[in-house]
């Protein structure tokens, strides 16, 4: 693919968790005025674009990712009047504004699902997927993303209606016209007011297969995946490319969809150019190589050269004919650094490794608000510090209901709870990290008064200054957006490397995974002389055998 400067390719985004942002009105929530307070220091980051999470209407079950309007704000982040403020001041920046659209479901108090779920007759009833529930069975025993049953029995009109996530995201029906025409005009209201792309919430689950087949049960349940009935299906490709021609285009809205399950020609029909779907996706597959695939609350040992070789797939399938995001961590994840790094002996250096092995290979990067400043998991000890539906609801099935050992799935809550990405930013050293005046949300890390923003800012070495060395340098090569991707030793488990290789210019990026030192060995046919090193705050000259202390890092460029 030629290098064409679009923005969505050539810019960095900021993803931005607005309950977890900044608290304008001291009511304990992040909301979109904090956002526009802070517009500056986003942008002094160095991004290009906001990717904000839901902040429509909503009960909050699932923070947001459960709309009960898609037209409207929710009042815990302000009005329709403070979003537009809020667009208002990133353009006036240079900022583009990229907005989450969640429409495989909606919430169970969504209008359409409080007329569907009425009576059988109601117009909207065929806007979400019911079964007759006159057997007393569900219709097939998959099992829900959030753990349980995807069918919750509907009393009114004695059926089962489907949810993929929780029981209060009921799905939308995308085989019914009206739905169809609904989203489209949700999606041409947002436009018109400015926005200038959309991250599609989990797009590649909104065709199933209606018949709906049994699958084998996971160990220890009558439920099991239905994954392969309800991903990637033609369903997906043609919602994409008529959602495009109908709307999207018009108004030259960027795409990114996030994705799972994607295998090479799946990656490919979404994000090639030629097939018209997304512009990119966010394939999260690759990070998900330290968990047990039936169970992410079960981790695997770290596995460093697993790592660079999902990176790697995905870097060879989309070369030359598609585009990704590139991420550590977003708000579904444990945080990069505590997941990937050492975040007790060397949490700056190890996030500083991450962001230098992750943003230098092709893609755009999306950056997690807090991982700029190197934010690390929470510590917390008892279930109600808790927030995340999914911990709820697998505290209640392994440890109410199955009687399982509490500690143990609280440890493994803390390793890799969603909540880890979710605790208020940390602003600053003083009352709840200067997050909000009020009773935060949720609890605020206990390590604020180590990690936050102000001890960072123009502080030479800190991990925020790293960040934004690395969004100017990437910017200054063409290499980074065209060249290839060669990863260099996949095999070594503690040294992570790579070349990006373009006609005439050559990227190196190195880092140390380990808390040893380590030595790299400088590949053949690259000319030291030629060689100059444009990211690092230790490393200041290139050799042939270099020694890493642990976790150290750097980026070179030859030519
Ligand atoms: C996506 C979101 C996640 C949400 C889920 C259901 O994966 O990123 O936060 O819970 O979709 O909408």
């Amino acid at each position: 693919m030629a290098h064409k400067n679009l923005w969505w390719q050539d810019g960095a985004v900021y993803q931005i968790y607005p309950r977890s942002f900044f608290d304008s009105n001291g009511d304990g929530n992040g909301d979109l005025r904090g956002i526009e307070q802070k517009i500056d220091y986003i942008k002094n980051l160095g991004v290009d674009a906001i990717w904000c999470c839901p902040c429509f209407k909503s009960p909050q079950v699932d923070n947001g990712y459960d709309v009960a309007d898609y037209r409207d704000i929710d009042p815990i982040y302000g009005t329709l009047e403070d979003w537009k403020s809020l667009v208002k001041a990133a353009h006036e920046r240079g900022l583009k504004f990229i907005m989450d659209l969640v429409v495989n479901h909606t919430s169970d108090q969504h209008e359409w699902f409080k007329n569907a779920r009425s009576s059988r007759e109601n117009p909207y009833h065929d806007y979400y997927i019911f079964r007759d529930a006159g057997d007393g069975k569900e219709p097939c025993n998959w099992r829900a993303v959030f753990g349980g049953s995807v069918w919750e029995y509907n009393e009114a009109t004695d059926e089962y209606y489907l949810h993929l996530f929780s029981k209060e995201q009921p799905d939308l029906n995308w085989n019914n016209e009206n739905v169809v025409r609904e989203i489209h005009d949700v999606v041409r209201y947002w436009c018109r007011l400015g926005v200038d792309g959309f991250r599609l919430d989990t797009f590649n689950n909104i065709d199933k297969d209606l018949t709906f087949p049994h699958v084998e049960p996971l160990p220890g349940s009558k439920y099991g995946r239905g994954t392969r009935y309800c991903v990637n299906r033609p369903g997906v490709d043609l919602a994409i490319r008529r959602l495009r021609k109908d709307v999207l285009d018009e108004y030259g809205a960027t795409t990114v969809a996030e994705v799972s399950c994607v295998e090479k020609e799946v990656a490919k029909r979404y994000s090639d150019p030629a097939c018209g779907e997304f512009d990119a996706i966010y394939f999260f597959d690759g990070l998900n190589f330290d968990q047990e695939p039936e169970n992410k609350f079960m981790p695997k040992p770290r596995d460093l050269a697993a790592f660079k070789k999902a990176l790697n797939e995905q870097q060879q399938d989309l070369f030359g004919c598609g585009w990704q995001a590139l991420f550590i961590d977003n708000h579904d994840q444990a945080r990069g650094v505590s997941r990937f790094g050492d975040d007790k002996r060397y949490p700056a250096e190890s996030a500083k490794a991450l962001a230098n092995a992750m943003y230098f290979l092709r893609g755009t990067p999306y950056i997690f608000q807090g991982d700029e400043i190197g934010m690390t998991n929470l510590l917390f000890d008892q279930i109600e510090d808790f927030r995340d539906v999914e911990v709820r609801n697998a505290y209640r099935e392994h440890v109410v209901e199955q009687g399982e050992d509490e500690q143990k799935w609280l440890g493994l809550f803390r390793e890799r709870s969603r909540d880890n990405g979710r605790s208020p930013m940390q602003w600053d050293s003083g009352m709840n990290a200067g997050f909000s005046e009020g009773t935060p949300w949720m609890p605020v890390n206990k390590n604020y008064a180590a990690i936050n923003v102000e001890r960072q800012e123009g502080t030479p070495g800190s991990v925020l200054e790293f960040y934004k060395k690395l969004l100017a340098v990437r910017k200054q090569y063409p290499v980074v957006f065209e060249g290839r991707t060669e990863f260099i030793d996949m095999e070594d488990p503690v040294i992570f490397a790579y070349k990006r290789v373009l006609e005439g210019e050559v990227l190196l990026s190195v880092g140390n995974f380990s808390g040893e030192k380590a030595s790299f060995i400088l590949p053949d046919g690259l000319d030291i002389g030629k060689g100059r090193i444009i990211l690092s705050d230790t490393v200041t000259c290139l050799s042939g055998k270099m020694i890493l202390e642990p976790y150290e890092c750097f980026t070179a460029v030859f030519r």
